[in-house]
């Protein structure tokens, strides 16, 4: 029989095929070419099927540098205004399309995903909704929802259903707010909403000072997700703005954060980046933290240029007022490249293809799991093929023209890049 091609992609170095278990054993030792990626996408990618995405504004298409920075550079969007309930609701019951539709379709032609952002969100609330209070509020709030996470149903790839909730400061409660003042169980009626309206979307919590995991807000929200895990409310990844500068800092707890939340049962994405002063140390080990926790899905920064970005004075962004690439893209693209390649039997992304981590044919049939060994510009990958029940015939790993078998052991090598074992 044969296995099933495990796929590699890395920048350079070594790959190990190793131990088969029960009937079969083998090996196969892999130098790879250098293939490192030469955009924060096909990089992202690469590492487990990740995003690295950007916030959009319409408006903005028809600028051409800015066309050609998005097209080339990014494979998700999030609108950076057009979705909310402003744009979305001007009116009561009438709601309004065209910017929003305009982002998504510029994305979705060109195979990116698109992150909605946001359905329910105390802030950029339409004039009329503002005024209200109570149940029609809530009606509202959820009529909103429904009518939004419909028109797009189908299109989004993560939606923050709730942006904002929780308060800043030593409290770890909630923000006091209209829809706050509902009923405390606003959040989780929102995230019902939109599960029946786009069921195959992920719905996500989305919120900002909430990258140390000492604070109490990051507790606070950490506590909600638990009790929404626990209560079989609908909630699959929760989306970290990080918006860093000097009053709020890149945290050397950030991974504990995402690896703490992620193993709560959601998907963690970093949602809204933008660091003062563009400290390429801080975005690189905002991405080496992302690509550490398997369920870290992507990263999106918020906007392209400087002159693109909410905080333009602060200069928070990867390219230059003129569209020029800065000292903190070539850290992003860097951290990126040297992250793990795909690892097919990385538990719990459900963006992994994880074809080797089942058995194929539980019984009779063989799985696959690959591990790396990783140092600074090689690895050693270990394939690992194991038989189901019965003995295996034979199988055969593949490997990608990116890397070229120069050893092997115990194994009979096709070509340069087959190690096969009967
Ligand atoms: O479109 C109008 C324009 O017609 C008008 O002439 C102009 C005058 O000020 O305002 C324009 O709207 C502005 C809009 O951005 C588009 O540029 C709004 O005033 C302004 O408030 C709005 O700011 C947005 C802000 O959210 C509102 O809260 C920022 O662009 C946007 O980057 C920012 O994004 C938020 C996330 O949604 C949530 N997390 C924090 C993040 C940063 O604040």
């Amino acid at each position: 029989m044969q296995g099933r091609p495990l796929s590699f992609r890395h920048r350079t170095a070594l790959a190990v095929g190793a131990a088969g278990l029960m009937a079969v054993t083998g090996a196969v030792f892999l130098p790879g070419s250098a293939s490192a990626a030469s955009t924060l996408g096909a990089s992202a990618a690469e590492r487990n099927g990740r995003y690295f995405g950007t916030a959009v504004a319409a408006y903005k298409l028809s600028d051409s540098v800015y066309q050609t920075i998005l097209n080339r550079e990014f494979n998700s969007v999030t609108p950076e205004n057009e979705m909310k309930w402003d744009a979305t609701e001007p009116d009561q019951g009438r709601f309004t399309y065209g910017s929003s539709d305009q982002i998504v379709n510029h994305a979705r032609s060109r195979g990116m995903k698109v992150r909605g952002h946001a359905l329910a969100w105390y802030s950029q609330m339409p004039p009329w909704a503002q005024r209200m209070e109570g149940a029609p509020l809530r009606q509202a709030m959820l009529n909103h929802v429904t009518n939004v996470a419909t028109h797009f149903r189908g299109q989004i790839d993560s939606w923050d259903v709730v942006n904002e909730a929780f308060a800043d400061g030593n409290s770890g409660g909630r923000r006091d707010t209209n829809l706050e003042r509902t009923g405390s169980d606003w959040i989780e009626a929102a995230f019902r909403a939109a599960r029946a309206a786009d069921p195959n979307a992920k719905l996500c919590y989305n919120d900002y000072n909430t990258d140390d995991w000492s604070h109490a807000k990051t507790q606070g929200v950490y506590r909600m997700v638990r009790d929404f895990k626990q209560r079989g409310v609908p909630i699959d990844c929760v989306g970290f703005q990080s918006h860093l500068n000097n009053q709020s800092p890149y945290p050397s707890n950030y991974r504990t954060t995402l690896s703490s939340f992620a193993a709560l049962g959601v998907d963690v994405q970093i949602t809204e980046l933008d660091i003062q002063g563009a400290n390429p140390t801080w975005y690189a080990n905002v991405v080496n933290d992302c690509l550490a926790v398997p369920r870290c899905n992507g990263i999106t920064v918020w906007g392209i240029r400087d002159s693109d970005s909410w905080r333009s004075q602060q200069t928070p962004l990867l390219f230059d007022n003129g569209g020029n690439k800065k000292a903190a893209y070539n850290s992003v693209l860097a951290a990126l490249n040297n992250g793990q390649p795909q690892d097919p039997s990385s538990p719990g992304n459900p963006s992994s293809s994880s074809s080797s981590s089942q058995p194929p044919n539980p019984g009779g049939g063989c799985s696959a799991t690959v591990s790396l060994n990783q140092w600074n510009g090689g690895y050693v990958a270990s394939v690992r093929v194991t038989a189901g029940s019965s003995p295996i015939n034979g199988w055969t790993v593949s490997i990608p023209q990116a890397a070229n078998v120069t050893n092997s052991w115990s194994t009979t090598r096709s070509g340069t890049n087959f190690a096969n074992v009967d």
